[in-house]
């Protein structure tokens, strides 16, 4: 991919099918309670979501997909959905793994485990394992994931890591240790189901994002819908502080 040059960072040269794409999958418990059906029906309709979208960003060519199944503060809900989730989660990782390698995409869970089960770290850690060498599209569950806990997880482990800096650290030092160092930042933020909040999730790397937000609900958003969302993502500018001017001044790199 073109790259061109920042004063201080390595920028991303503007490109039709953004690279990364980090959802908020929000709205299933409303998709149910508009049916009269129980909530946790609307997380188990949010799955074929997960598998067509999925689908669609292999189609489309995004090398990185980032879904937040659940965030830290989520354990704050009724102990029966929590552990429906949890459940659905572990199901999840049983049954699509094998189907997932198959597509050749590699499989990647954010969060803190310590909370979890040890069946479903074992889980976790084998569909990681399966999937650690295709080089389709990342897919990224962030689980128990919180965007503070994150940089605060990541200034401690370089701390323990580099003692002799004594907290005399830079961006670019800190971000290894970020759970997401693997993957660019991302390009999309989508977020179904009507709110227009980040809620903890992904924060660090989403200081350049281009923000979408939907009222459709997390269990009826489709391809068509993924595609309206890409389009506005398209028709966007992105600057990263320059003015409109310099953009169309400056030639990428080869
Ligand atoms: C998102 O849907 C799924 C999770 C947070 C796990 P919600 O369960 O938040 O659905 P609403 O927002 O109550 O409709
Ligand atoms: C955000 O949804 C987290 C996930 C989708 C996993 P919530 O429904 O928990 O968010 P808030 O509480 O409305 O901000
Ligand atoms: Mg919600």
């Amino acid at each position: 991919m073109a790259l061109f040059k920042s004063s201080t960072r390595t920028i991303p040269a503007p490109s039709a099918v953004p690279r990364h794409i980090a959802m908020i999958m929000d709205g299933n418990g409303r998709w149910a309670k508009q049916r009269l059906l129980p909530r946790v029906a609307g997380h188990q309709r949010g799955v074929e979501s997960v598998r067509e979208m999925v689908k669609a960003c292999r189609q489309l060519g995004v090398e990185y997909l980032t879904l937040f199944a659940f965030s830290s503060e989520n354990w704050r809900r009724p102990s029966d959905e929590v552990s429906f989730l949890m459940q659905l989660f572990m199901k999840m990782l049983e049954r699509e793994a094998v189907n997932l390698h198959k597509n050749n995409v590699r499989l990647k869970i954010i969060g803190d485990r310590s909370r979890f089960d040890e069946l479903l770290v074992k889980y976790i850690e084998d569909a990681e394992l399966l999937t650690a060498n295709n080089d389709g599209l990342t897919l990224t569950i962030a689980a128990n994931y919180g965007g503070r806990w994150d940089i605060m997880n990541a200034v401690q482990g370089l701390w323990k890591a580099r003692p002799e800096m004594s907290g005399n650290f830079s961006e670019e030092d800190l971000e290894p240790y970020l759970s997401m160092h693997y993957a660019p930042e991302p390009d999309l933020f989508i977020r179904t189901g009507g709110e227009q909040r980040i809620s903890n999730f992904i924060l660090w790397q989403m200081a350049y994002t281009e923000l979408y937000f939907t009222d459709t609900l997390w269990p009826a958003f489709d391809r068509a819908a993924l595609d309206v969302a890409i389009q506005s993502y398209q028709n966007r500018e992105r600057r990263f502080g320059r003015t409109s001017e310099q953009l169309t001044e400056s030639k990428p790199d080869a």
